[in-house]
Order: C-alpha cells, then sequence, then structure tokens
C-alpha cells in the first residue's frame, strides 16, 4: 500500500474491481452483522431504528448511495418507505437481489456511479448512505452536489464515513493503532496496487472542515454530526474498528444535512 494520488477514472475502475470481487468474501465476514433488513449505521452498531436519524421514513422515497446488498434499503422498504439501493458494484447488487428475494424484500436496485446519478431533480424526499460510496470516490463533492439535485428542497441526506481522525492512526484494531503516525492533513488517498502500479483498492481522506465546506458547496445545511461511542456489548472487530480503539477515539462520523 502507499499514500499517493488516484484520479476519479482510477478510483472508479479500482473500487469496481475490487467490490465485485470481494463482494462474496465480505458478506460472509459481516452479513450476519448487518442483517438481511437491518439499518446499521456503522461498525459500532448504531442502528437507524434507535438513532432515527433519517427522521419518520414512512411514505418517503429514499436513495441509499453506496448500498452495497442494500440492508438499509431493505430495513425502509419494512419501515413503508419507497427506496431505491445504488451501487457501482454489480456483484453487490446480485446479493442485494438475492438476499432481498430469501427475505421476501425485493427492492429496486441499480448500478451507477455516485458522482452521475441517474434519477432527475428532486426525485427523493431523503438520501442515506452508510459507508457507501464516498470513501471510495476522488470527488466526493460531485457526490454531494448529486445528491442536492435528486433531492427536493428541504430533503434530508445523512451519511456515515471513517471518522477523519482516524487518518492519522495505522489501520490497525491493536494498540499500534492507537499510536498516531501521519498527519490529519494529508489528502492523499490510501492505495492498494498490483506489481504495475495499477491500483486494486482506494479510500480517499476529507477532514472535517473538507465534508463540511463540501456539504455546504452543494447547497446543504449542516443539522448535526454524529460520533458513535462505542457500545460495551460490541465485542466485535471490523477492520480497523475494535472495542480497544472504539474507547478511545472516534471511528465514525455520521453527517446529517439538509438541502436549504
Ligand atoms: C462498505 S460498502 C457499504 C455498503 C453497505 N452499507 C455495507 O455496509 O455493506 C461500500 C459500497 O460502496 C460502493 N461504491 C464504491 N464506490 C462507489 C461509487 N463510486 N458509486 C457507487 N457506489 C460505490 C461499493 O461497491 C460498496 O458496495
Amino acid at each position: 500500500m502507499t499514500r499517493r494520488a488516484s484520479d476519479a477514472a482510477e478510483s472508479a475502475a479500482a473500487s469496481r474491481r475490487w467490490w465485485d470481487a470481494e463482494a462474496a468474501a465480505y458478506l460472509d465476514e459481516h452479513g450476519t452483522f448487518l442483517g438481511d433488513a437491518r439499518f446499521v449505521w456503522c461498525p459500532e452498531g448504531l442502528s437507524e431504528a434507535d438513532a432515527g436519524l433519517l427522521g419518520d421514513v414512512a411514505g418517503r422515497r429514499v436513495l441509499e448511495v453506496g448500498s452495497g446488498a442494500a440492508q438499509c434499503a431493505r430495513w425502509l422498504s419494512a419501515q413503508g418507505a419507497d427506496p431505491v439501493a445504488l451501487d457501482l458494484s454489480l456483484e453487490m447488487l446480485r446479493h442485494g437481489r438475492r438476499i432481498g428475494l430469501g427475505a421476501g424484500l425485493d427492492v429496486p436496485l441499480v448500478q451507477a456511479d455516485a458522482t452521475r446519478l441517474p434519477f432527475g431533480d428532486g426525485t427523493f424526499d431523503l438520501a442515506c448512505s452508510a459507508y457507501g460510496a464516498l470513501p471510495f470516490v476522488a470527488d466526493s463533492a460531485a457526490v454531494m452536489s448529486e445528491v442536492a439535485r435528486v433531492l427536493r428542497d428541504g430533503g434530508r441526506w445523512v451519511f456515515a464515513v471513517t471518522h477523519p481522525v482516524r487518518w492519522s492512526f495505522p489501520d490497525d484494531p491493536g494498540p499500534a493503532g492507537l499510536v498516531a503516525q501521519s498527519s490529519y492533513f494529508d489528502r492523499r488517498p490510501y492505495v492498494e496496487q498490483d506489481e504495475q502500479g495499477i491500483a486494486t483498492y482506494v479510500e480517499h481522506h476529507r477532514t472535517l472542515g473538507d465534508r463540511v465546506r463540501e456539504l455546504v458547496g452543494a447547497g446543504f445545511r449542516l443539522v448535526d454530526l454524529v460520533e458513535p461511542e462505542w457500545p460495551d456489548d460490541n465485542t466485535r472487530t471490523w477492520g480497523q474498528w475494535s472495542p480497544l480503539r472504539g474507547q478511545v477515539i472516534p471511528g465514525t462520523a455520521i453527517f446529517v444535512a439538509e438541502k436549504a
């Protein structure tokens, strides 16, 4: 791995290949925790059923951005919402279709890039994303603009991403992950690459201020910034997210915004 620039095309190509190839293994590892029709915001385990960050969803048209296998969209459907689940990865969506048919909760699935949403202006009342798309795109401001465009005025946009302070620390769930090693202000993405130097996995960093500026620049008003605390009953490690680190530093930032 390295930290180097990765443009929109390279990042999207790497994400498409990586999520298509890893979809089955990812769901084997995390599928039980995510549930077939639960809405889990983050490795801390905060659920939308408890947090209510989207407000009343019944009867609302909701876009899930970077939905993976569409677990959140199925929960929304079960609450009486009218969701659409969008993801770049066809394999993630195929798993979404399989799980949806098995659960008797089949939701509309759309394959597209979050930086170019294939919907008309003002199509949705709400938009949400639980670690979908935003960590992986080079131009996250474009996602903000697109979400603003497809939301109606006053529509709510709630998204969870890795807490930006985590970027100062090694990607390690153990004690090594508690020692700051790199600059919070280094915006170069984390890139895994093959022997030819072609990116195989890319994650992009934005500071808290960057995220707020991108939201405001797209016409949103920030309503809340939720930093879920690690609950005592969550003993599970998910990648770099662990009880050890969760007790000391925030792992997730959930931005709650409304189209002004
Ligand atoms: C960590 S998963 C989050 C999905 C779900 N909440 C979950 O926990 O499984 C990230 C998802 O973002 C999708 N993604 C990555 N880049 C994207 C892009 N540019 N546009 C849309 N989706 C993208 C990936 O395909 C993947 O399904």
